[in-house]
């Protein structure tokens, strides 16, 4: 097993990581598909886990157009992160296709906006949004970083929290984007001088995020609308695809990381710079000073989520 600096959380060579698997899951879309190009970019092959199988297919031939004759090798896997058994069956899959092949890099990225308001979710959203952005990271956690742990290979784990992991927090999706940032923290204490481990936390990307409704699973309801209403959603998709910072911005901030040893990737919009910062320490803060959670907005915050014009 290849040393890494348990200091460091580091690994300085990233050409080591090339000819082995990065796995990623929601790598169909958004930030997942910007790692996924940039993994293709560096000689990893790449396993493109994702629930919605049109975008899969999409994103297949896509990364393997891009790779073009340089030996890597493209795999299309339709999972639910949120379903243990459709995780099992994904590895299962994985291995037939990999068999004995080092996972270079492991991204649990695949998410979903919306939930709610903690006083005003239902028991079906809280499922919903935990099961994916919680339990779909700790899915996978289980069932790859213990190979992880036993190959030649060296290896990564990366996750992808928010900004909302680090502020004080807000709705549903702000306690499922805490919890994701407490399970990395968790598992790089597990893990440590044996992977490296990174939680990625990004402003607002151009993403398809707003729309996350469209991957509701039947058994937390199907597809439903919740939360702001179809126009206002639209208006704020729209905003998130005009204004958000290239998804291929996070990319780059993640394989910096892996090789510089960041534990907290506070990927900050160019637009926006230190809010990210802000809003963490903010909340430190109060921690340390005894005051009241409170999250500071800036201008860009305001400027597409403020709804008077919608
Ligand atoms: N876009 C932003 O502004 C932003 C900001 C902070 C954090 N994030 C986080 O980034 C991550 C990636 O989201 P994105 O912004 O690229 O959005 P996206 O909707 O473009 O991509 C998310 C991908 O996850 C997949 N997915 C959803 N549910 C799934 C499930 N149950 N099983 C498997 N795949 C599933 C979707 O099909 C999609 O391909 C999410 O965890 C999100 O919470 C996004």
């Amino acid at each position: 097993m290849p040393h890494i600096d348990a200091v460091e959380n580091a690994h300085a060579d990233l050409g080591l990581l090339a000819g082995g698997l990065a796995i990623i899951t929601g790598g169909a879309s958004g930030i997942g598909y910007a790692i996924a190009e940039a993994a293709v970019d560096r000689g990893l092959h790449v396993v493109v886990v994702d629930i919605e199988a049109d975008a899969i297919q999409r994103a297949v031939a896509q990364l393997q157009a891009e790779a073009g004759s340089n030996g890597v090798e493209v795999f299309g896997c339709e999972a639910d992160v949120s379903d243990p058994a459709s995780v099992r069956n994904a590895r299962e899959r994985i291995d037939a296709q990999f068999p004995g092949r080092s996972i270079s890099l492991l991204c649990c990225n695949a998410g979903v906006g919306g939930g709610g308001g903690v006083l005003t979710a239902s028991e079906i959203d809280w499922d919903f949004v935990l099961g994916v952005n919680v339990k779909g990271v700790a899915h996978f956690v289980r069932e790859f970083v213990p190979r992880m742990l036993t190959q030649d290979g060296p290896g990564s784990v990366v996750t992808t929290a928010s900004q909302d992991g680090l502020c004080a927090a807000q709705g549903v999706y702000g306690v499922s984007k805490h919890a994701c940032v407490a399970l990395t923290e968790a598992l790089h204490g597990e893990v440590a001088n044996r992977l490296s481990v990174h939680v990625l936390c990004p402003n607002v990307v151009a993403t398809n995020i707003v729309t996350s409704e469209r991957n509701r699973p039947a058994r937390f309801g199907g597809p439903v609308e919740s939360g702001p209403t179809t126009s206002v959603r639209e208006k704020i998709a729209e905003r998130f695809r005009q204004m958000g910072m290239p998804p291929s911005r996070c990319a780059e901030m993640v394989f910096d990381a892996i090789s510089s040893g960041v534990f907290y990737i506070l990927a900050e919009a160019e637009e926006d710079p230190g809010y990210v910062y802000l809003e963490a320490e903010t909340r430190m803060r109060a921690i340390l000073d005894g005051t009241r959670p409170y999250r500071p907005r800036s201008e860009f915050i305001a400027s597409v989520f403020d709804l008077r014009d919608a």
